[in-house]
């Protein structure tokens, strides 16, 4: 590794956030001026739409607002200015030790990005940092294999300084290989985290992944010997339970929360339901109202409107990206903006029609969106995004490899372009970066 490549690349990818920062804040400024900015806080109040989270957040001094990027707005009747920290973070290589207590802290209306198997690499947990994701974690490691010395299992655990925090996540059945894996694994990781809820068959045989929620004992014998191994953190990526009759998140996050677990977050899907069907925000609620440790949701988490009204109600402590963010990394910030918008909005009294739904998770098919906040960065970001993101997995991965494995994000990134099935046929046959940069750069609206 060419630890100044990266560096050169980072400063790159500074620059393309400020570009999108610059197309967002134009957007967001016309939007804001269809708005009558009155004092309407009163009215929320009644429609009993403030619930005591955000409530308490309103009335403690001292809100979280990491990573809210500059925005200062006028119009006629009001004028918003939101501080902004993000530069400094942004330059900051922000290294921290986690412990108990500096995570709780961390989670304060958190985004976070999922693990991702096959996605959620250096390359895209670097863009998810840059855009404001709190903490990432590597995709899923198989304890046998860093146990046994694999060098492609170990090399999944690589994490550079711009992607951290950084939790690793491991799966496996046996507490002993678990533990040694995770001790081997803390002094690069952040956290360690412990997988309990992956429904692939492979893994569910090996009795790993969700498999475990069918043996609460077991889960409970690995988390003491794990928690009794190492120093970091230690977390659980969970579901609701293995099927509709069988849910147990609650006593699941019981157990975890008597064996010392900092964090769980919970899949709000059944381990049988693998991918589909409704996530049930209700059964995480409940959860979360009746554990001491930060809970954070995962499932079908597709844009700020949906994080604000999914953390509003289920009252968790932050929320997980995994799909919404494929090809589109700038989720992060646009999640964490409304969040800090909502809350400032909240305490300055201003009305800026950020309604939310109070009745989430009882009628999915209701939400209300803040009036039709759609932006969509210009294709000429979408190309610099590209050939960036392509230079970043190029210096992980070596070029024939990287031109390869970015083909599924080219068909990401450039979803909703004319031709796309045209180019995208085009894309796979190219091996060279000089090749695939020249295709990229290429494309046009027509
Ligand atoms: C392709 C893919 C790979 C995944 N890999 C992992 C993994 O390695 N570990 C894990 O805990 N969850 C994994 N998940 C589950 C996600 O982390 C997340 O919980 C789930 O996709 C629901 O969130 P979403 O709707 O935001 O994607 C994976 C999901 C997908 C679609």
């Amino acid at each position: 590794m060419k630890p100044d490549t990266l560096k050169i690349l980072y400063s790159s990818l500074l620059k393309i956030f400020n570009s999108y920062i610059y197309e967002f804040n134009t957007y967001f400024k016309e939007y804001l001026n269809e708005f009558d900015l009155i004092n309407d806080l009163e009215k929320l109040n009644q429609a009993g739409i403030l619930n005591s989270k955000s409530l308490g957040i309103l009335n403690s001094k001292s809100t979280v607002v990491p990573n809210s990027q500059l925005i200062n707005v006028t119009n006629s009747k009001s004028s918003l200015i939101l501080n902004s920290q993000s530069t400094n973070i942004l330059n900051s290589k922000f290294t921290p030790t986690l412990n108990s207590k500096s995570l709780k802290q961390l989670l304060k209306n958190s985004v976070i990005t999922a693990p991702l198997a096959g996605i959620s690499d250096n390359t895209f947990r670097i863009f998810a940092k840059a855009f404001g994701s709190y903490l990432n974690f590597t995709e899923m490691i198989s304890s046998y294999g860093v146990y046994y010395n694999n060098k492609e299992t170990l090399k999944l655990s690589f994490i550079s300084d711009f992607e951290r925090p950084c939790g690793i996540q491991i799966f496996g059945f046996q507490p002993e290989i678990l533990a040694e894996a995770a001790k081997i694994l803390e002094e690069s990781a952040d956290l360690i985290d412990i997988n309990m809820g992956c429904p692939v068959p492979k893994v569910l045989k090996a009795k790993s992944g969700g498999y475990l929620l069918t043996d609460e004992n077991q889960i409970e014998k690995i988390l003491k010997k794990v928690k009794n191994t190492i120093n970091k953190p230690l977390s659980i990526k969970i579901r609701l339970g293995w099927d509709y009759n069988n849910i147990n998140a609650l006593k699941v996050c019981q157990i975890a929360q008597d064996c010392g677990v900092g964090l769980v977050t919970i899949h709000g899907r059944t381990v049988k339901q693998g991918f589909s069907g409704d996530v049930n925000y209700e059964k995480i609620k409940e959860v979360k109202s009746k554990v001491k440790i930060p809970v954070i949701i995962s499932g079908d988490i597709d844009s700020p409107q949906k994080a604000l009204n999914v953390l509003n109600y289920t009252e968790c402590d932050g929320v997980m990206i995994g799909r919404a963010a494929r090809g589109r990394l700038w989720i992060f910030h646009d999640i964490l903006f409304f969040i800090n918008l909502f809350l400032k909005s909240l305490k300055d009294n201003l009305n800026l029609g950020l309604e939310l739904d109070s009745n989430l998770g009882f009628n999915l098919s209701s939400f209300k969106s803040f009036k039709s906040f759609n932006f969509e960065p210009s294709l000429d970001f979408k190309k610099e995004f590209a050939v960036l993101y392509l230079k970043f997995l190029v210096f992980f991965l070596g070029e024939e490899k990287a031109v390869k494995e970015f083909r599924k994000h080219f068909a990401w990134i450039f979803k909703w372009i004319k031709n796309a099935s045209k180019l995208r046929q085009e894309f796979n046959t190219i091996a060279k970066l000089s090749d695939a940069v020249e295709v990229i750069e290429s494309i046009n609206s027509g």
